[in-house]
């Protein structure tokens, strides 16, 4: 493979001092795809040397540097490439003997230490000596392990000192991209911090393993019998002990605090073995084999350690598509965060079956592992959590990262103004914007201490060891995260909590409290309970979320010849605007094998394509399909006449402001949409082809892809990696039922 551009700048001549396995690596793949016009290899060996030529990895060699630097000029790239306490010595020789035009960078694997070196030997950050780490090797060393194709696909780590567009960078970043390498920056700090977590440990715990076995007295039979694990864990034992010391004694400080972090945690292992403390043992395992597995997807993306960025995704809806299956979405989102919270502080072990392996309901379940409960799982849906008891939380070591989710940040706030410890909430950059001060003001009227930003956004700070008094609280919009945020507080408060809402909202919470046989009231748009009781452990079936189904029901609605039934989608009474609307609008569906689980209406729903007219949606059915808009928008722009929604000016404050959003991409798709202050004016009309922005946000997104069903061309829709956090198998559901849909990633 060649990674060669045909634009300059060109490096001249490459001349590589010290040929070990990365020198020699870069010299053999800079020649044989002749990205530069001469490779020199320099080496004290003159064995190496002659094994440099006889295998066509370099095209000069010389013993020293001396003998070719005046040769040197502009153009021309030097790598320092032998190993890191050597790297000062190879300096000083630049130093004397080269030009000032002459480009020089190095590989070591710690970048703090040359720059102390090029500060004592210049006297100063010379613009010509970038600093560079390519992150890739081998265990094997040398010469003759060279492979032209190690750098491909592998991050290359720059820290220059200068500007990061002088000729000198340029040409260095020139020459690793050339070789198939992936160029990032970084500052020298940040970069010996990372490496010396993610690469310099592994490789000290692999030696002192493989050291502690091979001293034990009967190590023969220990090696005969120690097969997948043990040779998994200890490969990069055999790397180069040289290049290894040199790293941990150049990069001591950065390595000394990461080791006293994994020795403290090895002497609590150790300890809860000898204690038979299976429940340290379950929380330590399961929490590391989630995050291993949640960044095992990074790793596999990017075959580099700790990848350092993320794909951007879009995705492209080609013309043509049908809508015709039977098929079953995703877990319920707003219950699987429910099953998540209650478990945990229940007594007992409930497990639940059909959770949403989404980014929002993991971030929740994340967020319990870090307060020290076990949760096994989630696998295909099934998760067995061991709680904890109402009182059972333990301090988070570091901030709650909510990520893309309102619901967990929201709810999470209610149940940790009950706790003893205190809390911070943090979440991305959508979440960071939404607004907080809908739960901060009643948790205050309950005597919680809770900090918010300036503008009443994310982070909250959570003082704990408050005494929380109940309330009944009148809350000014109807939502059902800051109705269950009150209610949850209201378990750690003395008597009885009762929240009315000015329209019905969902109502999961109190109906899955019940379930863990907590006694909940609710009549009249009021919901009370008593603080202070217990939550049982339970079984919890989640239902397929008809937030998600919602997509596919639009499908089939606005696409002629249409047929799609969802099986086993959740049909709680507070859900189900999109069925009325829809019904409303002119589509046929029908609701089939309706039984209760858990407390949770369920059923089959069929929808066939009728065609659609325009309606005023009644106001009643907004906070019944609050989530379902954006896909009904689309619903209203292929149906005949104008679709007029009024009261849904919550739809400004979701995961992106979805009026605009929408009216934005409907818009640009060639639809006559006007949004208002709490609505939207959508005309019916053809919808045509573009690009449309999802501002991040999964349920813009989703609506667009199922607009590409009746569109007269392509749409192409931007920045969809948030679908992951509701529908994860989106694509791949959107083309069993014959959507022509193709996804498309770049790096940021
Ligand atoms: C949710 C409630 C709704 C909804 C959100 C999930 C919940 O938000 O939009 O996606 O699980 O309680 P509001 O309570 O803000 O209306």
């Amino acid at each position: 493979m060649s990674f060669l551009a045909t634009d300059e700048p060109r490096v001249n001549r490459l001349v590589i001092i010290g040929l070990g396995l990365i020198g020699s690596s870069l010299a053999l793949a800079a020649k044989s795809i002749g990205l530069v016009n001469t490779v020199i290899g320099i080496s004290r060996r003159s064995s190496t040397l002659e094994l440099a030529l006889d295998l066509s990895i370099v095209d000069e060699t010389y013993q020293d540097l001396a003998s070719v630097a005046s040769q040197l000029t502009s153009g021309d790239v030097v790598v320092i490439g032998v190993p890191t306490l050597s790297v000062p010595v190879v300096m000083a020789d630049c130093h004397r003997l080269l030009s000032k035009d002459v480009t020089i960078t190095d590989v070591a694997s710690v970048k703090g230490s040359v720059v102390d070196a090029l500060r004592e030997i210049y006297g100063d950050l010379p613009e010509q000596f970038v600093p560079g780490h390519p992150i890739a090797g081998s265990e094997k060393s040398g010469v003759t392990a060279a492979d032209k194709h190690l750098f491909e696909n592998h991050r290359v780590i720059l820290t220059p000192h200068g500007s990061a567009d002088t000729e000198h960078f340029l040409l260095v970043s020139k020459l690793w991209s050339g070789v198939g390498g992936l160029v990032t920056t970084m500052n020298v700090q940040d970069h010996d911090v990372i490496l010396a977590a993610t690469s310099h440990l592994p490789h000290f715990l692999a030696y002192s393993l493989v050291d502690t076995l091979a001293s034990m007295g009967d190590n023969r039979e220990i090696f005969r019998y120690a097969a997948g694990g043990f040779r998994d864990f200890t490969r990069i034992a055999a790397s180069d002990p040289v290049m290894w010391r040199d790293i941990a004694l150049a990069n001591q400080q950065s390595i000394l605090h990461v080791l006293d972090e994994v020795m403290g945690n090895f002497q609590m292992l150790r300890k809860a073995i000898d204690e038979s403390d299976a429940d340290y043992l379950m929380d330590v395992f399961t929490r590391a084999r989630d995050a291993r597995n949640h960044f095992g997807k990074l790793l596999e993306t990017n075959t580099v350690q700790g990848s350092m960025t993320e794909k951007t995704i879009n995705y492209r809806v080609t013309p043509g598509g049908h809508g015709r299956g039977v098929l079953r979405v995703p877990g319920d989102k707003s219950m699987s965060h429910r099953s998540i919270i209650l478990s945990s502080i229940a007594e007992g072990m409930t497990e639940i079956t059909g959770f949403l392996e989404g980014e929002d309901s993991l971030a929740t379940l994340r967020a319990f592992r870090e307060m020290g409960v076990v949760i096994e799982g989630p696998d295909q849906g099934r998760v067995v959590v061991h709680g904890v008891g109402l009182n059972g939380l333990k301090a988070p070591a570091t901030p709650l990262n909510m990520g893309n989710s309102g619901t967990s940040i929201r709810l999470l706030s209610g149940l940790l103004a009950g706790q003893s410890f205190d809390t911070e909430l943090i979440g991305d950059v959508s979440l960071t914007g939404r607004p907080m001060g809908r739960v901060a003001d009643p948790l205050r009227m309950m005597g919680a201490l809770i900090e918010t930003s300036q503008k009443g956004t994310p982070p909250l700070k959570i003082t704990g060891g408050q005494t929380l008094r109940s309330i009944d609280y009148d809350m000014p919009m109807a939502s059902a995260q800051v109705k269950s945020c009150v209610l949850l507080a209201g378990l750690y408060a003395k008597g009885i909590t009762s929240v009315t809402e000015p329209a019905p909202t969902r109502d999961h919470t109190e109906r899955m409290l019940q379930g863990f046989g907590y006694t909940v009231s609710a009549a009249d748009s009021v919901a009370s309970l008593t603080g202070g009781g217990a939550l049982q452990g339970t079984r919890i079936d989640v239902p397929a979320d008809i937030s998600s189904a919602a997509f596919f029901m639009v499908a089939a609605a606005i696409t002629p010849g249409s047929d799609i039934t969802l099986r086993h989608v959740g049909i709680n009474p507070t859900r189900i605007g999109v069925i009325n609307i829809l019904r409303q609008m002119g589509t046929a569906i029908h609701l089939s094998n309706t039984v209760e689980v858990g407390g949770e209406p369920v059923a089959d729903i069929r929808i066939q394509y009728a065609p659609l007219k325009g309606i005023d949606i009644p106001k009643d059915q907004v906070p019944l399909a609050i989530d379902e808009f954006p896909v009904l928008f689309i619903a209203a722009a292929c149906a005949q006449g104008i679709t007029l929604l009024t009261g849904a000016e919550e739809l400004r404050v979701k995961e992106s402001d979805r009026i605009q959003s929408m009216a934005d991409g409907l818009v640009t798709l060639g639809i006559d949409a006007t949004p208002t202050a709490d609505g939207i004016v959508i005309v019916g009309g053809t919808l045509g082809q573009g690009h449309v922005l999802s501002h991040h946000d999964h349920r813009i997104a989703m609506a667009f892809a199922i607009a590409g069903l009746r569109a007269r061309g392509e749409i192409t829709i931007e920045e969809c990696n948030n679908v992951a956090t509701s529908f994860p198998d989106f694509i791949e559901t959107a083309k069993a039922i014959g959507l022509v849909i193709g996804v498309e990633s770049r790096d940021d």
